[in-house]
């Protein structure tokens, strides 16, 4: 679950102040697929790195699982974070001197979890990729490369997926085989999911879309999810 109250963001810049987010106030149910759509500029990363903990809000609460994550300190938020949210970004974000292997261990390692190396296998092989576990990311195209990233952000099994355009450099083959991973991950953990995408048609997939308009939440419409095409990756 994911409660945001009044969350607002301006910066302070050029001796006036940029409001980028203006109160927003949303409830995501446990489980949940929001897809967050709006022009370029809307704040639509603003949001997604703030439910992160990756940026701090002007003004307003952040709940995930209950918890504030707004009222804590650097530490307790790493923490909660390594444990609760998987990350995946526009550009793919891997560390480019580890095989796609290390960086899907990575996030395990920093947990302590027992048996990190066979449960990276198992994510590797689970975005079609065992066979590329001792490459590195610039040995993978865009799409593998994405894939990698995808299985780093489930590694520790967290409750809540944010990605913020993950398929906004692949092509739209690709592009559809990365949402189709990513809904079948969110349906076998039940994580919540939360995607910014400037393409309709993945929207179209989520089970409710929220559009942003110069940092308000301008709609908000649940729509009935589209039936799981058969898994596009093996
Ligand atoms: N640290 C910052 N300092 C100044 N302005 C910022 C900062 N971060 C974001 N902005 C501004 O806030 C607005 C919203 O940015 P944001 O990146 O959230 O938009 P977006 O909806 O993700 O856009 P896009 O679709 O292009 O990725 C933009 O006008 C941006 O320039
Ligand atoms: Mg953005």
């Amino acid at each position: 679950m994911i409660f945001l109250d009044k969350l607002r963001k301006s910066v302070f810049i050029g001796g006036r102040t940029l409001t980028i987010l203006h109160p927003v106030s949303l409830h995501i149910p446990r489980g949940q697929f929001v897809a967050v759509m709006g022009p370029s500029g809307s704040g639509k990363s603003t949001l997604l790195g703030l439910m992160a903990g990756l940026d701090a809000p002007s003004g307003g609460e952040i709940r995930i699982n209950d918890r504030v994550i707004t009222r804590m300190n650097e530490d307790e938020l790493a923490r909660f974070r390594g444990v609760n949210i998987g990350f995946v970004f526009q550009s793919y974000q891997l560390i480019p001197t580890l095989t796609a292997l290390e960086n899907v261990q990575v996030p395990l390692e920093i947990q302590g979890r027992a048996g990190a190396g066979a449960r990276a296998r198992e994510l590797l092989a689970a975005v079609g990729l065992q066979s590329r576990g001792g490459h590195y990311p610039a040995q993978l195209s865009g799409g593998e490369q994405q894939r990698v990233a995808i299985a780093r952000a489930f590694a520790c099994r967290p409750p809540v997926l944010l990605a913020d355009e993950p398929t906004g450099n692949l092509d739209s083959a690709t592009g559809g085989q990365i949402i189709e991973l990513l809904r079948a991950l969110h349906r076998e953990q039940q994580a919540t999911l939360v995607l910014v995408t400037h393409d309709p048609e993945i929207a179209g997939a989520a089970e409710r879309t929220v559009r942003l308009l110069d940092g308000k939440v301008a709609e908000d419409t649940a729509q009935p999810p589209q039936p799981a095409r058969a898994r596009a990756l093996r």
